[in-house]
């Protein structure tokens, strides 16, 4: 049977629209002095903190490389070497607010996570200004748009600045809540509040002929109790860094825990400064970033490894890009998700385990009120899960793990299912027994994953996908056939969406009288 996903042609008009502004934005500089800092602020919330700085900088020194050789000093080479010392640090210092951004945005709940950009934004060009000797470029925002400046001119320089990096870092988190419709509107009306309120003064300012006598006193004001905001906040940040370090695990996910290799129970020890988890044979699995690693060595080889380094890199992006092609595309997302999942049997009160959880991308579709809890093997993958739970307010029990050799007791959860990983498996079938030993007898259990269709179409043609994916030996395809013949209602489905057959979804049945444990092992050996 084929399922069909339908189109969402209004969206994807808009979302054409909005990438013809942001490239507008590269060549138009007062629209870049909008989408630049809403480039840069998405940009930094994909990466890992040293990397999203390396790459910022390097932004920096790309697009300001034509400001920097108009000002490039005639003279002699210490004239050049101290210009180019004073240019680096002034790129330096008008990256670091998208840096502490990063840094702020996970430890602040909520709306006011948005506003530790413009705090660190005003602070740090309030910085540079009073080190950098005068002419040395300081930061995008400042030399782009002189309309801009002109208007908000009754508080100075820094009150544009914190204006439009503030309204960078709503649209941004507004696009991480996926524009729901009460945060638009909370988002948007202050955001309109804050420009009716810049303009307001800019107009009176104008009518009054230029020469208002609060502005110079309050600008500069302004601006050193943003640097006194920036300082305390990273005070507070560094102060709740160390309490959100350490491992957060419901007791019921601790008492279903086993080794991967032995199969024995775990037991949680503090050691030092941090947490590890221990096996009575002496195994240890440390806790890193606030995620148990249960990994082996064994378990980076072959295809694990080839795919692990790709979800690594590309962890940041993941999210994003799902949203974005099924945007362009026209796909309804909700309903492509619902497609696969709504084959699930899921009730309230229920234990859920994705395995290769990612992202944690389907955790938002399923029935509140459930114990969630997900595997994955790209740390990257799941350090992105965890903003994502935040966000959302859930919560799950995460493991860093293969799964090939699942690290849970045996018939521990009421539904399993498994959605985009399989297909490029280092052993598909022992993923499939897995899922079956640690799933209650009578459960029904989903594995979806990509057509070959889908894969040659998409995949292997994308610029960073497609080396991973191009000249594979054997096409991809449902595993039916690795599905013991003892599981019951067997069952494929296709998914087409916008035309293309792009999913399969298998589905089967664990018999509900495989209670005993000697079946389990069974499972468990491949037998
Ligand atoms: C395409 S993503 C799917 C993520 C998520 N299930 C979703 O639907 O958005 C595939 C995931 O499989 C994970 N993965 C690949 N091989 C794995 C393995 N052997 N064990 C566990 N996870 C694995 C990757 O790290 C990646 O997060």
């Amino acid at each position: 049977m084929n399922l069909n996903v339908r189109t969402r042609r209004s969206k994807q008009v808009v979302a054409w629209m909005v990438v013809c502004i942001f490239l507008l934005g590269f060549f138009y500089s007062p629209v870049g002095a909008w989408t630049g800092p809403i480039l840069g602020a998405w940009f930094v919330g994909t990466q890992r903190l040293r990397r999203g700085f390396l790459w910022m900088l390097g932004f920096a020194v790309l697009f300001g490389l034509p400001h920097l050789w108009r000002h490039l000093p005639q003279g002699s080479p210490a004239a050049l070497a101290t210009y180019a010392c004073w240019t680096l640090l002034a790129l330096v210092l008008s990256v670091l607010p998208f840096t502490f951004y990063r840094m702020a945005g996970t430890h602040l709940p909520g709306f006011l996570s948005t506003l530790s950009l413009p705090l660190y934004g005003v602070a740090f060009m309030t910085i540079a200004s009073a080190c950098l000797p005068a002419g040395t470029a300081v930061s995008h925002t400042q030399g782009l748009n002189r309309a801009l400046l002109q208007l908000g001119a009754v508080f100075g320089v820094s009150a544009m600045v914190f204006l439009v990096n503030w309204i960078a870092a709503v649209t941004v988190w507004m696009w991480n809540h996926e524009f729901r419709a009460a945060l638009i509107r909370r988002g948007a009306s202050v955001s309109a509040a804050a420009c009716a309120l810049a303009v307001g003064f800019g107009l009176l300012r104008q009518l009054r002929g230029d020469a208002l006598p609060l502005a110079l006193p309050v600008g500069a004001a302004f601006a050193w109790v943003c640097v006194a905001g920036a300082v305390a906040l990273s005070g507070w940040v560094f102060f709740r860094s160390g309490k959100d370090r350490g491992w957060k695990c419901s007791p019921e996910a601790l008492s279903i825990l086993r080794s991967p290799a032995t199969s024995e129970p775990l037991h949680l020890v503090r050691q030092g400064d941090g947490e590890v988890l221990i096996s009575s044979s002496g195994e240890r699995f440390p806790i890193r970033a606030g995620i148990a690693d249960l990994r082996r060595p064994e378990d980076l080889t072959g295809f694990n490894q080839k795919y692990n380094h790709l979800y690594e890199t590309i962890g940041g992006f993941y999210d994003d890009t799902q949203r974005v092609v099924c945007a362009l595309t026209g796909i309804d997302r909700d309903a492509y998700v619902m497609s696969y999942l709504g084959l699930l049997e899921v009730k309230p009160g229920d234990s859920v385990l994705e395995t290769s959880v990612g992202t944690g991308l389907n955790f938002k579709y399923l029935p509140p009120g459930v114990r969630l809890c997900g595997i994955d093997l790209a740390r990257e993958m799941l350090a992105n899960c965890q903003s994502n739970l935040r966000r959302w307010r859930l919560q799950a029990d995460l493991f860093l793990g293969n799964a090939e050799s699942l690290p849970f007791a045996d018939s521990s959860f009421d539904v399993v299912f498994h959605v985009g990983g399989i297909n490029f498996f280092n052993d598909r079938a022992k993923a499939i027994r897995e899922m079956i030993r640690v799933a209650r007898p009578g459960s029904r259990i989903l594995i979806a994953d990509e057509t070959e269709e889908h894969v040659k179409a998409s995949f292997e043609r994308a610029p960073i996908t497609g080396g991973y994916f191009r000249n594979r030996k054997e096409p991809v395809a449902a595993p039916v056939d690795l599905v013991p013949p003892e599981m019951l209602e067997t069952h494929v489905e296709i998914l087409n969406v916008v035309g293309k057959n792009r999913f399969y979804a298998l589905t089967f049945r664990k018999p509900a009288t495989d209670s005993s444990g000697t079946k389990a092992e069974a499972l468990k050996a491949g037998e």
